[in-house]
């Protein structure tokens, strides 16, 4: 026998052909003479008839199947009784009758189902992955993962790009997470880095002259994660020469709309994709990474609360600081006082020392600080366009904890109440950053983008002094969609004397900085051409698009939020003759062969 279909595509249009068909057993109904076995394959399901009329020997080996087991069969296709049709189903309208069944593996018990929305654990999930992948919505999901990266090659081709590769053994080099580091077995205490981006890479070879690369290439991080964060996770990875950051936009907009049609079969268009500058973006939402999906924007009340009689919101402002907030609509009776209570203990996270909140009725305003408002509230009114039944929330402080509170004040209510559009596709591009960006907790100042990023033509001259540079804006752009930072990129530079204005300014030394980075030095020495790029992550575009809300679920063997890949058990200790042996490194004393478990220490 050898496979002529597959399971789930099999449909009328098939009806009375012999087919041959190999996959999992889904399900099995024994009904006494008559078994059904659903057959399950990466197209689908189709159902399996055996009886005494159609073959006595099928029948007897379709008895001893059981959920999971492969088998092949071969059998006709026949229409299904008008009452056994399944509507749901591509197959539903034929079953497919055996005459031969061969059992090719069996297979135990699965700790989970092989169905959608199983409520093993996550930790369940990812032990077994290659179970969890069996299931029709993962296979779903990696599926449309790889429609966006042969897209992308497509689009990519078509527009004259070279797909060249960069290495993954690389040097370790200040850019902004911790290093993943691979130690050198030929020189001792060596290390190779893997890489964080190819960043320096992808610039060396605009310097080398190909105009336009890409690649879809992993980067690596040592940073804490999070739903929408791997520790090695895929870049679509671009660079470019002698073009403009409109020119750079356009083109990537041409792109994500060629993966939109071809995923999704949604119509972008990208000179649709609404340009928004960073304070821009900061002002009207809080972030810049806004859900355009709904509207709910931040309000800036300061000029209205500086004389307020609510003390609190007077020396907010006094203090350089601001009044904002967003309204809730129908949020009124949606929110207890209680309720009320618990967003405010929330947002505590933020810095924010409180939660001041009306409700609108009857065109006057009750709640926590109504009596200091009573000559403010027609006012109050007018300029938030509050309406009776709404919730109005305030945040008052200094911006960098404002922003914050209210942004996510603006995504949890708008969620709750059911304000969010998941039909929608809100993309944005969130232009004109600081160059800068102060690190409170380091009391430092780093690179908002990375250190190549190319300042604002008209702030080139504030480069001159490190206090100038701090105030600068970059030529950097990112791309949202739906509150997710999909891609980062920029114009970089391409001067050495701005190169190196820009590295004194991050507090490098001429002779540090030759250190980290003098081989891009030395290579600007050689004519570099003007270039920007940008890098998209794959896995939050596919995680978006496959209607997901972590990266794992489009990542065939991710690893767990505390870093560790529960089937195999990375990163597992290994023998001392590796490390010391081989590396000529010191292990520590539990470094053996079977060594304990890490993650369940
Ligand atoms: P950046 O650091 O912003 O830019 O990264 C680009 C995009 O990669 C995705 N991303 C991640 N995805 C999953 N897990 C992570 N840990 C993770 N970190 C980042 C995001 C992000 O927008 N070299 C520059 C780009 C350039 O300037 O061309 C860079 O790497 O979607
Ligand atoms: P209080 O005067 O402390 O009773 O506060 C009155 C209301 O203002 C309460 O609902 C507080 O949660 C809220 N509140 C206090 N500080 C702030 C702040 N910085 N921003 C917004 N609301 C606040």
């Amino acid at each position: 026998m050898k496979r002529t279909n597959y399971a789930g595509l099999i449909d009328e249009q098939y009806e009375n052909q012999t087919v041959t068909l190999d996959g999992w057993v889904q399900k099995r109904r024994d009904l006494g003479g008559l078994i059904f076995i659903d057959l399950r394959d990466r197209e689908g399901l189709v159902q399996l008839a055996f009886s005494d009329e159609i073959s006595k020997d099928a029948l007897a080996v379709a008895e001893t199947v059981r959920s999971e087991y492969v088998i092949e069969v071969e059998g006709v296709v026949k229409r299904r009784a008008e009452g056994a049709i399944n509507e749901n189903l591509h197959s539903g309208k034929i079953e497919v009758q055996v005459s031969h069944i061969e059992v090719l593996a069996e297979a135990k018990t699965t700790p989970f189902l092989i169905e959608d929305g199983v409520d093993a654990s996550d930790e369940t999930r990812l032990k077994y992955r290659y179970l969890d992948l069996r299931r029709p919505e993962m296979q779903k999901n990696l599926r449309i993962r790889s429609k966006i990266t042969a897209a992308t090659h497509e689009f990519l081709d078509a527009a004259g790009f070279i797909d060249i590769e960069t290495p993954y053994l690389a040097k370790s080099t200040p850019e902004g997470a911790r290093d993943y580091l691979v130690p050198s077995r030929i020189y001792p205490g060596a290390f190779y880095a893997l890489p964080q981006s190819p960043q320096l890479f992808k610039q060396l070879l605009m310097g080398a002259g190909f105009d336009r690369y890409y690649q879809v290439a992993r980067a690596f991080r040592d940073e804490d994660l999070r739903g929408d964060r791997q520790p090695e996770f895929t870049q679509l990875d671009l660079e470019t020469s002698f073009m403009n950051q409109e020119e750079i936009r356009e083109l990537v907009g041409q792109w994500v709309a060629a993966v939109m049609k071809k995923t999704v079969d949604y119509d972008l268009n990208p000179e649709d994709i609404p340009v928004l500058t960073w304070e821009e973006s900061m002002r009207r939402f809080g972030t810049d990474k806004p859900d355009m999906r709904f509207g709910m924007e931040l309000q800036d009340l300061s000029e209205l609360m500086a004389d307020s009689e609510f003390g609190v919101f007077a020396k907010a402002i006094e203090n350089g600081g601001m009044v904002k907030a967003i309204v809730v609509p129908g949020g009124a009776d949606h929110y207890s006082r209680k309720e009320i209570d618990k967003l405010a203990q929330y947002v505590e996270r933020f810095g924010a020392k409180g939660l001041a909140w009306l409700k609108v009725a009857d065109g006057s305003v009750t709640g926590s600080i109504a009596k200091f408002l009573t000559e403010k509230s027609d006012a109050l009114l007018q300029a938030t366009g509050a309406k009776d039944g709404d919730l109005i929330l305030f945040a008052a402080d200094q911006e960098n904890v404002v922003n914050p509170t209210l942004d996510a004040l603006r995504r949890m209510t708008a969620e709750a109440m059911d304000l969010v559009d998941n039909s929608k596709w809100a993309f944005a591009w969130i232009i004109d950053w600081p160059l800068f960006e102060y690190q409170p907790e380091e009391d430092r100042w780093i690179a908002a983008h990375h250190p190549f990023t190319m300042p604002n033509e008209e702030d080139l001259p504030l480069m001159a002094t490190t206090e100038g540079a701090h105030k600068a804006h970059a030529q950097s752009y990112d791309l949202v969609l739906n509150g997710y930072e999909l891609g980062s990129g920029s114009i970089r530079i391409h001067r050495m004397d701005i190169q190196k204005q820009m590295l004194s300014a991050l507090g490098f030394t001429p002779e540090s900085a030759d250190e980290a980075f003098g081989f891009l030095l030395e290579g600007m020495e050689y004519g570099f051409p003007p270039m920007g790029g940008i890098a998209l992550g794959l896995d939050r575009l596919a995680m978006l698009l496959a209607g997901r809300d972590n990266i794992r679920d489009v990542i065939a063997f991710p690893k767990n939020s505390k870093a560790t890949e529960p089937m195999t058990d990375a990163p597992t200790l290994v023998s001392k003759q590796q490390v010391e042996g081989d590396l000529g490194l010191t292990a520590p004393d539990y470094a053996h062969n079977d060594a304990p478990n890490l993650a369940e220490e």
